[in-house]
């Protein structure tokens, strides 16, 4: 019988009672990972790692005995993965599984950017007043060119969504160059300055790391079109968020549509909060039941299969 600590939030009553036929199951907080004072984490050999709470050497120095951290979550810019790999920790994320609901959140966010949702939403709550200028007038999607940075599974999904959808063309870049399978009316694949001039809305769906560490910075946001909108359900660190503040406050770009941000919480003095032109969701990309379930399902098979002595399901390493 292990220790599996829950670390952050709690799981579905089957899964954690999946969990409970053979192992112990405690829980903690993001916290008690770094003051070491929980007497769980000292004697776990796995956690389940719900939100995403950094993950360094000081943090695994306060958990000697364990084998296994099971991200409920694709993204693993917070952990490290060579302290891990020091201290034979396997770590294990959630891939695919919830593709589908941060490009449904993605289509959200460019549908509320280019329709002003959050002037309209503001307008309202203004009064919704006769004398009141009505909010801006939107755009429609159809025939506007969508510039997808990256080409994994969550950008295919958002490229099939606008153009079967919508009737939008699509232009994208990626590392690999292009695309075999990926063959939308549009541009298709173009170098990310091409891009970024082609583009009447950009959306952004690489991981973080050091090559992408505020890839959109001035230089780029000045070479997108004028009068264009940035998306972003990726991770906040990949936009230089104090050139985005002045792109958009000097109308270079129309508006912003953002589900992350550098630090989340922000600042509640944060200027992206205070722009008109922003709308911003609460990093809720992959928040709805069935993927969230899907999520912690996969959390937990890995957890199993790393305890039984099994390769896990879906590994990430360096
Ligand atoms: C993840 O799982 O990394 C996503 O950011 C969730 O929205």
């Amino acid at each position: 019988m292990a220790r599996v600590m829950i670390i952050g939030g709690d799981l579905p009553v089957d899964l954690t009672a999946r969990l409970q036929v053979e192992h112990e199951v405690g829980y903690g907080t993001h916290a008690d990972l770094r003051t070491g004072r929980h007497a769980g984490i000292a004697s776990a050999e796995a956690m389940i790692l719900i939100g995403q709470p950094a993950i360094d050497d000081e943090v695994l120095a306060k958990a000697p005995r364990l084998t296994v951290i099971a991200l409920r979550a694709v993204g693993y810019d917070k952990v490290d993965l060579e302290a891990c790999a020091r201290r034979g920790v396997t770590v294990c994320n959630t891939p695919g599984v919830l593709s589908r609901a941060v490009a449904d959140l993605t289509v959200m966010l460019v549908l509320g950017a280019v329709r002003n949702l959050r002037g309209a939403i503001d307008h309202v709550s203004d009064g919704w007043s006769r004398g009141a200028a009505k909010p801006a007038l939107g755009a429609d999607l159809r025939g506007k060119t969508i510039g997808l940075v990256g080409m994994g599974g969550i950008a295919r999904e958002v490229a099939h969504s606008c153009a079967e959808g919508f009737g939008m063309q699509i232009a994208y870049t990626s590392r690999s160059g292009p695309v075999e399978d990926i063959d939308y009316p549009g541009p298709g694949w173009l170098p990310l300055t091409e891009l970024l001039a082609s583009s009447d809305i950009v959306s952004l769906h690489l991981p973080h790391t050091p090559d992408t560490d505020r890839l959109i910075g001035q230089a780029e946001l000045s070479a997108m079109r004028p009068g264009s909108f940035l998306v972003n359900t990726s991770r906040g660190a990949l936009v230089d968020e104090s050139a985005l503040v002045d792109a958009l406050a000097q109308g270079q770009l129309a508006g912003a549509a953002l589900d992350v941000l550098a630090q989340e919480p922000p600042d509640p003095n944060h200027p992206l909060l205070h722009l008109d032109n922003v709308l911003i969701t609460p990093h809720i990309g992959s928040a709805t039941a069935e993927t969230r379930r899907s999520m912690a399902e996969l959390a937990v098979q890995n957890v199993l299969q790393v305890l039984a002595g099994q390769t896990p399901a879906t590994p990430v390493g360096p």
